[in-house]
């Protein structure tokens, strides 16, 4: 065993991948991550569900301890299986969504259903076409593998962020957060596919992903944090001011309308509920902002145009 010395903080940055794993295999991590995680913790043993060309083992022996490797290539699915060890340490490397495929790219599809009798294109997380499905599958896989960790025992789960069309699509964001959250590292991303992508337009070139590390303090209870998406109409929410409502009802239309229409946009919502001189109040809220509302002619109102 190779005596190393603790090199974990808060960014961690591995120019050279180092020895390990396979680098041909898409997707792969550094061994050194792995290896610093072990330092730093110090677990007797190691579990990884999905351990793609195997990086979790080799950096494992490197540290002299046991590990127990699964992926869905080798018989294993984590929405299907049930998890044989009650692991001290989970490092978890789940795709990134869609990005890189696995089944009938990384292996046949067709050898798995022969070898192990499921056809793997059908439970692959990276197969998954819609976000939201995804982050379901995603969690249902955190929280199995959190279910199984012995008391004290920690998941390091590494992730990025993807970005399409304009929107960013945040794995460390959405994913389930089970037990005691005790760390998130910055992992400078190198040599990955997209830095030979020219970006255009308002696109910020992501080279960094994620190592988050939650710890399992008790047996039987678990604290969740969890996201969920809403939806508002900003005419029924108690934050907007009359002025962000008035605003948003010009902007919405594009043109110059007259007063009847912002009563009409704004009535039966939740704004004129708490205010039964609503109609005053928004010949007020017109008159009193000057800076983002003109009247273009008699009773005829838009949103003020910006100048340079
Ligand atoms: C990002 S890769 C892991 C790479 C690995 N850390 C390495 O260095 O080679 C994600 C892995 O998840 C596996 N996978 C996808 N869906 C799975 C599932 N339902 N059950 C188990 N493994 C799955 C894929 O086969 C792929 O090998």
């Amino acid at each position: 065993m190779e005596k190393r010395k603790h090199t974990l903080t808060s960014i961690v940055s591995y120019p050279e991948r180092g020895e390990g794993g396979n680098n041909r295999y898409r997707g792969n991590c550094s061994p050194k991550l792995i290896e610093d995680l072990i330092d730093f913790f110090h677990p007797m043993e190691i579990c990884d569900y999905m351990c793609g060309s195997g990086t979790t083992k080799a950096a494992a022996e490197k540290c002299g301890i046991k590990s127990f490797i699964y992926d869905l290539h080798s018989g294993f699915d984590i929405m299907n299986c049930d998890i044989q060890e009650r692991p001290e340490f989970i490092f978890w490397h789940p795709p990134y969504w869609d990005i890189i495929k696995y089944s009938d790219v990384m292996y046949k599809a067709s050898d798995v259903e022969s070898r192990y009798g499921y056809n793997p294109i059908k439970y692959d997380l990276s197969r998954i076409p819609k976000w939201e499905k995804f982050v379901e599958a995603m969690n249902y896989a955190m929280l199995k593998q959190f279910s199984s960790l012995e008391k004290g025992g920690r998941m390091a789960v590494l992730m990025g962020d993807i970005k399409k069309k304009g929107r960013l699509y945040s794995m460390l964001s959405e994913i389930v957060k089970p037990g005691t959250l005790e760390n998130v590292i910055i992992k400078a991303q190198h040599n990955c596919f997209s830095d030979n992508i020219q970006y255009s337009g308002t696109f910020i070139p992501i080279l960094h992903e994620y190592v988050m590390i939650v710890r399992k303090d008790e047996s039987l209870i678990m604290p969740i944090l969890c996201t969920h998406q809403v939806v508002n109409d900003i005419r029924d929410t108690k934050e907007a001011t009359w002025k962000d409502v008035v605003a948003a009802v010009l902007e919405d239309c594009g043109t110059a309308v007259p007063l009847s229409y912002l009563y009409d946009q704004i009535q039966d919502h939740e704004k004129t509920k708490s205010n039964k001189w609503w109609k005053e109040k928004i010949r007020q809220t017109l008159q009193y902002n000057p800076s983002c509302f003109v009247n273009t002619s008699k009773g005829m109102w838009q949103l003020r145009k910006k100048t340079a």
